[in-house]
């Protein structure tokens, strides 16, 4: 009993040092930006200026109210597993999403602009909005058709 007593508490000595080694896992940029409620809300905040947006608007116009809100539960998965959430996107990934729409390069800057415009409205801290604003760019080779000229 007393060689197991010595057994557990060098066990539990050991996993203290080993704790107290450990660097400090940075929380993910989801949980840094508030959970699923806050990105539902800057989603959400994000397509109601995507929907007046003179660029992007036209885009949208024509879809039925079930294919919005699908595009919205969609943008909504893609944000909280990009953002290391625990969401699952099922949607179409980004090229086949908008293949054939001939997005501009305007029409993307005029997008991301909306979005800063949407993080700034929720306040959300310089460092959050870069990394997002960088998971987002990784996206515009997919979705971009059309580049600016040079
Ligand atoms: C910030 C950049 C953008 C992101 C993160 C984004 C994201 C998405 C997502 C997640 C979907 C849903 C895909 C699906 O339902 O399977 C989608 C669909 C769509 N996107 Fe984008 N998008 C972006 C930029 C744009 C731009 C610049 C345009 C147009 C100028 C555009 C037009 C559309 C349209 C019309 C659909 C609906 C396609 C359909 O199901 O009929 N998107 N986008």
């Amino acid at each position: 009993m007393k060689k197991f007593l010595g057994v557990v508490s060098l066990l539990a000595f050991a996993s203290v040092a080993l704790a107290a080694d450990a660097p400090m896992q940075k929380a993910s940029l989801y949980k840094r930006l508030g959970g699923y409620d806050a990105v539902a809300a800057v989603c959400d905040d994000f397509i109601g200026r995507l929907a007046t947006d003179k660029q992007i608007a036209p885009f949208l116009a024509g879809h039925s109210q079930d294919s919005l809100k699908k595009l919205r539960q969609n943008l909504v998965d893609l944000v909280c597993q990009a953002t290391g959430g625990p969401c699952y996107y099922t949607g179409r990934d980004m090229k086949t999403a908008h293949a054939g729409m001939g997005v501009t390069e305007a029409q993307w800057d005029s997008a991301v602009a909306d979005l800063v415009a949407s993080l700034d409205h929720f306040k959300v801290g310089q460092t959050e909005k870069d990394e997002l604003l960088g998971a987002v760019s990784s996206f515009k080779k997919d979705i971009v058709e059309k580049q600016a000229m040079k």
